[in-house]
């Protein structure tokens, strides 16, 4: 019974939405699927699908809820905002709070701006690097997803390298593994993706000799500073350095992507985790609880330059939406006690030790990848010649056993306070069960 109402759903759902969802990546057909899981409701590590399945969450919302699912204090501050009002459209004190949260947490953030999604915010960061510095190219590396704004499609990971696994089409590359301005979907104009260079990530070379190429026109370099939409690919030691130098010398803005890794890796993110500083942050997901709410900020001559304080115009109607901003308020304040990092820490130490048996597992704090192959993943041509197949009968199996794992090989898990050591040894068991 409950396969034929899922289906019904799925079928009404494929005659009022593009493929039937709203976001590429939950059609699971990377794993093998041709149905999404229709969620009815989440809580804690779990959640109830509408077939009544459930389900062990490894994907939790793709990284925002740190404290679970239907998170009593969040759900508590979002009810209170909306008895106060869902938007005004005008300054709030709650926005100052929140942005005196994340100055005082993210180590190079002295001024912020609130956005409502990730795209929304990297593509402001590189409008803002590019009017700052004159200059219109930006540097990005292969595998690196920054959202889906034009100029930053090029060899995009997640959604993209999913669908792309599905329908290949090469973009070419010179010797060096850099690529120049090749639109990555249909309907990106020539142009706008002719200022984006790609290089492998991880590659030390490649990037100086790009930036060698191009550094006087060069306004940015946008990285994930731990790569987590290839699945998980932390920075080899000096990368980031290298990156930071790189910067420094051609005078292009270092804009680190920690939409992932922002106050997951480290209260701070990856640059504080990693000691590198970057100009501009990009921040999204965990900021939000769970809401739609992103930021980009860094130092404040630069961040100056926003309309009304300066000439970059930037805008939205519910930016710095009271609800959002109520949820990130109640998630920010409780990460200044260093002990939900230790636990953390401590339950991804435990997975990624019972799952290493099973293939090759990358992690940077809580944000982990478990790939099907023994060798090391680099950048995102090691991570597409891991055995895809595999990882999709393994997301079945595990399906299978009420445990649900990122519905892609280039996707990361994320741990939250709400997976205990229960759901820790539950999931390696059924992975255990699947086979070496
Ligand atoms: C590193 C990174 N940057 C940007 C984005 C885009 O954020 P959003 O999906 O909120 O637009 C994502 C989304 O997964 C991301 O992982």
């Amino acid at each position: 019974m409950a396969l034929t109402e899922r289906s019904a759903l799925y079928r009404r759902a494929l005659e009022l939405i593009p493929g039937g969802v709203n976001s590429p990546v939950r059609a699971m057909r990377a794993v093998g699927l041709d149905e999404p899981l229709f969620v009815k409701s989440g809580e804690g590590a779990y959640l109830e699908t509408e077939d009544g399945r459930r389900l062990l969450d490894w994907v939790m919302s793709w990284g925002p809820l740190l404290f679970g699912h239907a998170d009593p204090d969040t759900v508590e501050a979002v009810r209170q905002a909306a008895l106060r009002g869902t938007s005004f459209g005008a300054a709030t004190e709650a926005e100052v709070e929140l942005a005196e949260e994340i100055v005082e947490a993210v180590p190079s953030v002295e001024k912020v701006r609130l956005v409502s999604s990730g795209t929304e915010a990297a593509m402001s960061a590189l409008r803002l690097a590019r009017a700052f510095t004159k200059r219109d190219r930006i540097l990005k590396t292969a595998g690196g997803y920054h959202g889906h704004a034009d100029a930053l499609l090029a060899s995009a990971g997640s959604g993209l390298a999913t669908l792309r696994l599905q329908a290949p089409s090469a973009e070419p590359t010179t010797r060096s593994g850099e690529a120049l301005g090749i639109p990555a979907s249909p309907g990106v104009p020539t142009g706008a993706a002719a200022d984006t260079i790609v290089v492998p990530y991880n590659d030390l070379d490649a990037v100086a000799e790009a930036v060698m190429r191009h550094g006087e026109g060069l306004a940015a370099i946008i990285v994930e500073p731990v790569a987590a939409n290839m699945g998980v690919v932390p920075p080899e030691p000096g990368y980031l350095e290298m990156l930071r130098r790189l910067c420094d010398v051609s005078g292009a803005l270092l804009v680190f992507d920690e939409v992932i890794t922002g106050f997951r890796v480290a209260r701070g993110g990856a640059q504080e985790r990693y000691g590198v500083l970057p100009d501009l942050t990009v921040l999204g997901k965990i900021l939000g609880g769970g809401l739609p709410l992103a930021a980009f900020g860094g130092r404040a001559e630069v961040m100056d330059l926003l309309a009304p304080a300066g000439p970059v115009y930037q805008a939205g109607t519910l930016a710095g939406n009271p609800l959002a901003t109520a949820a990130g308020l109640s998630v920010l304040r409780r990460l200044s006690d260093p002990a939900v990092y230790d636990d953390l820490e401590r339950r991804a130490d435990l997975l990624e030790d019972g799952l290493m048996p099973f293939g090759r597992v990358q992690r940077s704090g809580a944000l982990l990848t478990l790939f099907m192959t023994d060798k090391p993943v680099r950048n995102f041509e090691d991570a597409q010649g891991c055995d895809a197949e595999r990882y999709g009968a393994l997301f079945r199996h595990l399906l299978e056993q009420g445990v649900y794992l990122p519905p892609s090989q280039f996707e990361a898990l994320f741990p939250s306070t709400a997976h205990g050591e229960e759901e820790i040894e539950r999931t390696i068991a059924a992975v255990a069960s699947f086979g070496h």
